[in-house]
């Protein structure tokens, strides 16, 4: 039989996405025991999951490596991958905001400096509102650079906004809300549209407001 290649981001969020799985019936109970396997296979169903970084969900979904995979609204809005969005899970919740040092009064007449993971996102938040702007790229702990005088503002995930408070940032504004995806390559959806739909319809019936 030919498997569902499934994957998963690897962390905290990857474990709610699998017991949602789980729960719809798509279970592979190997997955559970403590190792550092990162494939998981249940022959009878079908399915094999595997573990991936978050951030390359979309990669291995986009190129048919996955079939179907769950990836966070944020990555699928910078990168565009080339996939189907099937549900939106209601969990990972957080939001795309800018934020910067407290008492911060931008200055229309000067290039402002972005400092984010999320080049796209940013840049295409301040061509709407025609800000000139200068990205600068960073891949973490992005807070760090208003504080250091490396930028003017941050484009950053905030999700209980306790990195921004306990670095003496303040959210400005909201981009974008954020939470998981499950995506599907868009070959796969066609060829196997069935066990796809059963595995989005069971997810979708967990699914909270
Ligand atoms: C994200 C984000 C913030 C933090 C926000 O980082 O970049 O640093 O979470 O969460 P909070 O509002 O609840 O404090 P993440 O842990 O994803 O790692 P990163 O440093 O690689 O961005």
């Amino acid at each position: 039989m030919e498997m569902l290649d499934i994957a998963l981001p690897k962390g905290r969020l990857g474990e709610k996405v699998y017991s949602m799985f789980e729960k719809a019936g798509f279970e592979c109970p190997s997955i559970r025991e403590e190792n550092r396997k990162l494939i998981f296979e249940n022959e009878e169903l079908g399915i094999r999951f595997f573990w991936v970084k978050p951030s390359d969900v979309a990669i291995y979904v986009e190129r048919g490596a996955a079939d179907i995979g769950v990836a966070g609204k944020d990555i699928l809005l910078e990168y565009e991958p080339d996939v189907y969005e099937l549900l939106d899970l209601n969990i990972g919740k957080c939001r795309m905001a800018v934020a910067a040092k407290k008492n911060f009064h931008d200055n229309v007449n000067t290039t402002l400096r972005v400092a984010t993971k999320f080049g796209n996102i940013a840049e295409r938040f301040y061509r709407e509102k025609c800000r000139d702007i200068d990205i600068i790229h960073l891949n973490g702990s992005i807070e760090i650079a208003p504080i250091l005088g490396l930028s003017d503002v941050i484009v950053d995930i905030v999700e209980t906004g306790k990195t921004l408070l306990e670095n003496d940032l303040e959210p400005i504004e909201t981009i974008v809300p954020i939470s998981a995806r499950l995506i599907s390559n868009k070959a796969s959806y066609q060829f196997k549209n069935e066990i796809i739909e059963k595995i989005r319809l069971g997810l979708s019936g967990q699914v909270g407001v």
